[in-house]
């Protein structure tokens, strides 16, 4: 590693006395008239605790390491100061957000966007994916706010002519911990080197990296950390279960489940690509109005899938880990842990997902013979035990045939599919990946398990 850039390790900011927490507003915080009115159109009333503590100290000027939980407004903690900001001093090309997903990115657009319309502040979302030259216009349009995922930033910062950030006053690093990870290195450490060192920087999560090697790369200056809830904190109104399975059972849970709790909206995340398929094709045999969103699909269906998910067309949400960070959809009343998260830390976003600004949820994590080590990992990283989601075991087994069937189907149709991408890749290098299997689920006799409500 290079030589640490300067930094200095946090101050700790002061903990504000409760009642006087409860009566702050946004202008209190010294946020401006027309961006408290914003708030307001928002149905946001008051500051949540984690923009109490931080948006004050933005507006001093100080760089920020902000923790709080899952949907407790961190989004709101560093739009409103970038705008606030931007406000007085107007520029082109003024702030970074950088962030760990496509999907997060086009959020976090929408709030600067929601915050921001009345201002007439403009923002460009800069993720891979998608047509690289509809960017390079936009670019060329000098947005106010660059919303990005590392990778496609740095092939525009390469190879788009006349785009730098030689200017930018604000780098946002979103889901922190993650964009300072081993895998986002490279990316990360580019684009440090071509923004000026003369910014203020923020970085936000909701559990954080004690490592100050890591922290010293986003060379942060003289930082203050807010913290509103311990390191690894999950949510108060949230009811943790856990259920103890034999692994080949899994499906057949699952459908008991979805079953037991019909009428509920459903994140469920599994562990791969290909298990999100199989699974999503599984409950859709089942006549599950099930949809599934991971990294092997075209990013015009990963959109797809989430915009139907968040127009409640479809109660169930099949994902991997790229849905487990920073997505923000009310609605979600449970979170399935089909897969159980390999990286403790994981955990907790993925059931963040649900229980999210003071609602209550749901999550319940499937444990197999082989999982307890990593359920035992998980439990001792919240710092909870998790009591086990009653089941009523001969119910689960009377599904076992209709499973067993809908199994089946399943698997014959990713082949089929996994077939006719072959082929369409060879004909048109075309990456079309997920509805070509329709054919074989309409001959799946009957459809509904039990009358459900909602899907
Ligand atoms: N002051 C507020 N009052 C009411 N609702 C708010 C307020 N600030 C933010 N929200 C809402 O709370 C929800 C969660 O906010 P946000 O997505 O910023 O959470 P987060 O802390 O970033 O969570 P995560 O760790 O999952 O990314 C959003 O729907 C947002 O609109
Ligand atoms: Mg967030």
């Amino acid at each position: 590693m290079a030589a640490p850039e300067e930094h200095d390790s946090p101050t700790e900011a002061s903990q504000p006395i409760v009642e006087e927490e409860e009566t702050k507003t946004f202008k209190d915080l010294g946020v401006t008239d027309v961006l408290c009115e914003a708030c307001d159109q928002l149905g946001w009333t008051k500051p949540t605790k984690i923009q109490i503590e931080a948006i004050p100290l933005a507006l001093q000027g100080r760089d920020i390491i902000g923790l709080a939980e899952t949907g407790s407004g961190k989004t709101g903690a560093f739009a409103l100061p970038i705008l606030n900001a931007l406000l007085e001093t107007p520029q082109r090309l003024f702030a970074l957000v950088l962030t760990p997903t496509r999907e997060l990115a086009f959020q976090i657009s929408e709030q600067f966007e929601a915050l921001g319309s009345s201002i007439g502040v403009q923002s460009a979302v800069i993720v891979g994916g998608i047509d690289s030259m509809s960017q390079s216009l936009a670019l060329a349009k000098k947005p106010h706010i660059i919303i990005a995922t590392p990778g496609r930033l740095i092939d525009h910062l390469e190879n788009t002519k006349g785009f730098n950030l030689r200017a930018l006053k604000y780098l946002v690093m979103d889901e922190a911990d993650r964009i300072l990870n081993m895998d986002f290195e490279t990316e990360v450490d580019k684009i440090l080197k071509v923004i000026p060192r003369d910014r203020k920087t923020f970085l936000f999560s909701a559990t954080m990296t004690k490592k100050v090697q890591k922290l010293q790369r986003a060379a942060l200056k003289n930082p203050v950390k807010c913290a509103v809830s311990s390191k690894y904190q999950t949510v108060e109104k949230l009811q943790q279960y856990y259920i103890f399975i034999p692994s080949k059972f899994k499906d057949t849970y699952l459908v008991y489940i979805l079953n037991e709790l019909a009428g509920n909206s459903f994140m469920i995340f599994c562990s791969t690509c290909n298990n999100t398929q199989r699974t999503a094709l599984l409950l859709r045999n089942l006549g599950f109005t099930a949809i599934p969103l991971h990294g092997q699909m075209s990013q015009s269906k990963r959109l797809g899938s989430l915009n139907k998910f968040k127009a409640k067309e479809s109660s169930i949400l099949l994902a991997t880990d790229v849905a487990s960070r920073g997505l923000d959809i009310p609605h979600v009343d449970v979170v399935v842990n089909f897969d159980i998260p390999t990286h403790s830390k994981d955990y907790i976003h993925r059931v963040g997902r649900t229980a999210r600004a003071g609602r209550s949820g749901k999550a319940i994590t499937f444990v197999t013979q082989y999982d307890v080590e990593l359920f035992q990992r998980i439990e001792h990283l919240i710092g909870k035990k998790l009591p086990g989601f009653p089941t009523q075991d001969d119910e689960v087994m009377m599904l076992t045939e209709r499973v067993a069937e809908a199994q089946r189907f399943a698997r014959m149709e990713l082949r089929e599919h996994g077939e006719k991408k072959k082929r369409s890749r060879e004909d048109a290098g075309d990456n079309d990946d997920t509805e070509g299997a329709i054919g074989v689920r309409n001959k799946v006799a009957g459809g509904k398990m039990k009358k459900r409500k909602g899907r």
